[in-house]
């Protein structure tokens, strides 16, 4: 077997080969020829909790054995159980879940919930965020070069800078119907909102009516040293999205809301899929690790402690080091991706956010002395050079 390939029918991704990856456990994965890495972005951080956690395999086998679908005219236990496990680990205010099937639906659904609870159309969101790549998602997000392929996009969308809360609250009025916030910008270059700036936005809500949307698809699951970044910041959503490792693996999409916005909500809401009984069987075990392995816990502890390290190895190509729990940038002072490369030869696989900011989301059981060395290899590889 190659390691790289490429699959060739395969439309709308680059048409590179691509290293094949055959198996995952905790923070490792393994290529096709026996090349073992570990895994520095968590697999565009879904796989927070670690790669085939024994607990979440167990669920899925034991789900697939029993009933690996049936339609939305039924139930499932696994449905009944996550919803009532997700909803228990939420403020009382949050009482309320859609489930779809990944992170730019429950975003979809968001602004559907906002609009329809509001009778309005307008959104605030954010520059440099980033929350999907359906029509509606993809309007709340900035990036122009994403955009505009794709214009005309779902008109009423403006974007303010995060953190300016004179810009925010000037952009805030009567006709909007939600502001949408990353706590902390993921693909945009993890930019980390200050306190002040959501307390503003919780504010300007309430006083003109319009419901606070926190995309959570990357912060949650105990990334930032919480279980939900929100809880950092003591302020509660209208509106909370949640995909990526809700499931451990397996496509999931959440959007958690109140029983005032289910009250005002007119029209319908559907999925297929949404809320079948092996993502939610694996999303019961998933929030079980979450919960008994006290994962925020350890996110805290070691992302703490890497943006310490980080800090004091003074590397002269790093320009600032941020982010919450396990949730960190590098930005460089140069592009990222030789870098990415570099780590990949010497096996670790890293992302980058945005061009010149190294980005790492690792499982959070990641091995402190896995952890430790990735830091001091990234180090090594940005002295060295490329
Ligand atoms: C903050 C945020 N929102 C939304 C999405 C979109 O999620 P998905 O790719 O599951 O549609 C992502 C994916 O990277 C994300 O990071």
């Amino acid at each position: 077997m190659m390691g790289s390939e490429i699959a060739r029918g395969e439309f709308g991704i680059a048409g590179v080969a691509r290293r094949t990856i055959v198996r995952g456990e905790g923070a490792y994965v393994w290529d096709a020829t026996g090349g073992k890495y570990v895994d520095l972005g968590a697999s565009l951080g879904v796989a927070n909790l670690g790669h085939s956690h024994p607990r979440i395999v167990e669920a899925i086998q034991r789900q697939a054995g029993e009933l690996v679908f049936v339609s939305s005219g039924y139930t499932t236990r696994p449905r009944i159980d996550f919803v009532d496990r997700l909803l228990s680990l939420m403020p009382p205010r949050l009482a309320r879940v859609f489930l779809s099937n990944s992170g730019t639906e429950a975003m979809e659904t968001a602004i559907k919930l906002a609009r329809s609870a509001t009778g309005r159309t307008e959104f605030v969101a954010m520059m440099r965020g980033f929350h999907g790549r359906t029509m509606g998602a993809l309007s709340a997000t900035w990036r122009s070069d994403l955009r505009r392929p794709f214009e005309p996009l779902v008109p009423g969308f403006a974007h303010v800078p995060l953190n300016d809360i004179a810009k925010l609250e000037a952009m805030v009025t009567d006709r909007t119907a939600g502001v949408i916030v990353e706590l902390v910008q993921g693909e945009g270059g993890i930019h980390v909102a200050d306190p002040e700036f959501i307390r503003a936005a919780r504010t300007a809500c309430d006083a003109h009516g319009a419901k606070l949307i926190f995309d959570e698809i990357q912060t949650g699951m105990g990334r930032t040293g919480r279980r939900w970044a929100f809880e950092r910041y003591g302020i509660h959503p209208d509106i909370l999205a949640l995909a990526k490792s809700l499931a451990g693996g397996i496509p999931i999409g959440a959007t958690v809301t109140t029983t005032d916005v289910e009250a005002k909500f007119q029209g319908t809401l559907h999925s297929t899929f949404g809320g079948n009984p092996i993502a939610c069987a694996a999303g019961v075990a998933a929030l079980d690790v979450l919960v008994n392995e006290r994962i925020d816990e350890r996110a805290e502890r070691l992302g703490n402690a890497g943006r310490e390290r980080l800090r004091e190895f003074a590397n002269p190509k790093i320009r600032e080091v941020r982010g919450l729990g396990m949730m960190i940038g590098i930005e460089l002072r140069e592009r990222a991706a030789p870098y990415l490369e570099e780590l990949r030869r010497r096996g670790y696989l890293a992302s980058a956010a945005g061009p010149e900011v190294l980005r790492l989301l690792p499982p959070i059981p990641i091995a402190e002395a896995d952890w430790d060395s990735a830091l001091a290899t990234i180090d090594e590889v940005l002295r060295d050079g490329r």
